[in-house]
């Protein structure tokens, strides 16, 4: 496994594997490696040659009042796991590597990055298609492995490639979950014991979602209701947003189809989860 720090030098040898003919799999992170990640990693190493690995805590994604500092890194762990899963290449810039002083180019998506997790973290979106195309064009990989657990995010870069001709297949990969279900997340470490139980309540309010979608319910409204009566059944829970969604362009449905997603991003004490699932 080779580590790369420098765009440049990356580059120059991911050219250079190219030209051999290599096939290149990208999965972009931020760290603090866990089972979720490593589900990309496995994908990844099924699809091509060579396996690219970046860990970047990108500050353009961050608000002024969010995580930024505090976001929990152990590079020296995460260089172990992705080893143990062959990863070829890990690209871990630092910031100046990323963004040099005087750095002032942005990339947009207008559509699918205003609403939910676009309207309530400002800037969040721009920050992500931003460092997304940077690694694109830095690895130039065939195949990016991106999260359903992020499922706005990955729909979002997924646009940005189509509407800028980046020759990159986007492949989205199931959420994973601890055995009681709560979707794996580096920001699970914030909770308190108390909190990562209530945090349960999420994945416990989509499956009953699920469940009332499966005997016949449509009406979202309903469904939402129920759902949130779930969630605030514990004290330290907050809704930030709940909705019932078309599956590819994340407008709000009032009655729903099968294939249409439940998102939800909710404080549990003060740390923000999101999580989501697709109706059968
Ligand atoms: P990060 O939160 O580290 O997540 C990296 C990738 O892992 C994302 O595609 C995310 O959807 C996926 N992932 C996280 N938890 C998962 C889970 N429980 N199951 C399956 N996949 C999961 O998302 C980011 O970093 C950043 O925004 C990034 C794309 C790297 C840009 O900075």
């Amino acid at each position: 496994m080779i580590t790369f720090n420098d765009p440049l030098k990356i580059q120059q040898h991911i050219i250079g594997l190219k030209k051999q003919g290599k096939t290149i799999a990208l999965v972009p992170t931020m760290g603090y490696l866990h089972k979720g990640h490593l589900s990309l990693l496995k994908e990844a190493g099924k699809s091509a040659d060579i396996v690219v690995l970046s860990i970047f805590v990108n500050p353009k994604q961050f608000g002024p009042k969010e995580d930024l500092n505090k976001y929990p890194r152990d590079y020296e762990h995460d260089k172990q796991l992705a080893q143990s899963l062959n990863t070829d290449i890990i690209f871990y810039p630092s910031e100046e590597n990323m963004y040099p002083s005087g750095y002032s180019t942005y990339v947009t998506e207008e559509t699918l990055s205003l609403n939910w997790c676009g309207k309530k973290r400002q800037g969040h979106f721009r920050g992500v298609t931003t460092v997304v195309l940077k690694l694109f064009n830095i690895i130039q990989p065939d195949t990016a492995f991106f999260g359903a657990k992020d499922i706005q995010q990955a729909l979002v870069i997924k646009k940005m490639a189509d509407d800028l001709n980046i020759p990159v297949k986007i492949q989205v990969c199931p959420i994973i979950r601890e055995d009681d279900g709560v979707a794996m997340s580096s920001r699970n470490t914030y909770l308190s014991p108390q909190e990562r139980i209530d945090t349960r309540l999420l994945k416990k309010s989509l499956d009953h979602a699920t469940e009332l979608f499966l005997s016949g319910f449509r009406d979202s409204a309903l469904i939402l209701d129920e759902m949130k009566d779930i969630i605030l059944s514990a004290k330290s829970t907050e809704i930030d947003y709940i909705a019932c969604v078309d599956q590819s362009t994340l407008e709000q449905k009032d009655n729903l189809s099968h294939g249409d997603r439940i998102l939800l991003a909710v404080y549990v004490g003060k740390t923000r989860l999101i999580d989501n699932c697709q109706l059968p």
